[in-house]
């Protein structure tokens, strides 16, 4: 069953502001990871925010658990966890009165000395927050979004900005998190991200989800597996790439080989990087 069913869904900001959301449809199944992505301005915190009953006057419907999101109560922020782009903490708490502080919220209560032993935190629990670095700060995010136990994940862009080992501590949460049984909407720019985690992928662009699918479907669909050459030209190294389907018959690949100096042949993929270039016509750093 769908955890989460949107539909038709719209938002404006303000009566004179801009369409931001302009008529999404998407459904989240349980036991999912389901990425949203996109170009910064695309409408994914929009959706996030909405989602999370933060943005009320949204058009269209959104069911959680089979129930308008609208009808629900504070029953409805026992079940989630929210984790947003910039971690707030309260700098001059220790990151364990931090976390007693905002536990104190819910009535469900994880046990918080176990979570900040999976983030790497347990040491630094009686260190002031303002002392904690960018990446245990966002490690310290991660434990806020669970400390009610929580069934259901939002993630905004939680490894935006981390070196690897922090993204990668991170990542390994939200596997553990799913492997347990929870859902989880992710928001990101990162395909690297989106390739270890995501089940399902939907691709946003100004306000509209342009395609959705599982990463392997959009590969068998967008994808052509690829060889990439590099060679010596007049001392510079050179790379180009040739389709692998005919390349026996390829002349141009024929000849490099047989003129040049090879100095490596790669056989790949089309990355999920390439395929959302390819779709939405927008490079993802611009
Ligand atoms: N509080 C706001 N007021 C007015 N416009 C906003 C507000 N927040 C976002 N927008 C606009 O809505 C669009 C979608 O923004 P957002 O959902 O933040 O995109 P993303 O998270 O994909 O980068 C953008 O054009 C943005 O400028
Ligand atoms: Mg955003």
């Amino acid at each position: 069953m769908a955890v989460f069913e949107v539909k038709n869904l719209k938002y404006q900001y303000g009566k004179q502001g801009k369409e931001a959301i302009r008529g999404i449809s998407f459904s989240i199944k349980e036991g999912q990871i389901f990425g949203l992505l996109g170009p910064s301005g695309a409408g994914k915190s929009t959706t996030q925010k909405i989602m999370t009953k933060l943005l009320p006057s949204y058009q269209g419907s959104v069911l959680y658990q089979g129930k308008e999101l609208r009808t629900y109560g504070s029953e409805f922020f026992e079940s989630i966890g929210v984790g947003f782009e910039l971690p707030v903490h309260f700098l001059k708490l220790t990151g364990l009165e931090n976390m007693k502080f905002f536990q104190n919220l819910y009535q469900s209560k994880a046990a918080i000395e176990p979570l900040l032993e999976k983030v790497g935190l347990l040491e630094d629990k009686d260190k002031l927050v303002g002392e904690y670095s960018k990446g245990m700060k966002m490690r310290l995010n991660f434990v806020r979004a669970l400390l009610n136990n929580p069934s259901f994940l939002f993630l905004d862009e939680v490894t935006n900005g981390l070196d690897p080992t922090n993204a990668r501590i991170l990542k390994d949460m939200i596997l553990d998190f799913k492997n347990k049984g929870g859902t989880v909407l992710l928001t990101t720019h990162l395909m690297g991200d989106v390739e270890a985690l995501c089940d399902q992928v939907a691709f946003i662009k100004e306000g509209i989800i342009i395609e959705s699918d599982t990463p392997r479907n959009l590969k068998l669909k967008y994808g052509v597996r690829k060889v990439d050459v590099e060679y010596q030209n007049k001392k510079a190294l050179k790379k180009e790439t040739f389709e692998l389907e005919g390349l026996g018959q390829n002349a141009a690949f024929l000849n490099l080989i047989q003129t040049k100096t090879i100095e490596t042949i790669h056989s790949g993929e089309t990355s999920l990087e390439d395929i959302f270039i390819q779709i939405t016509g927008d490079d993802l750093h611009a």
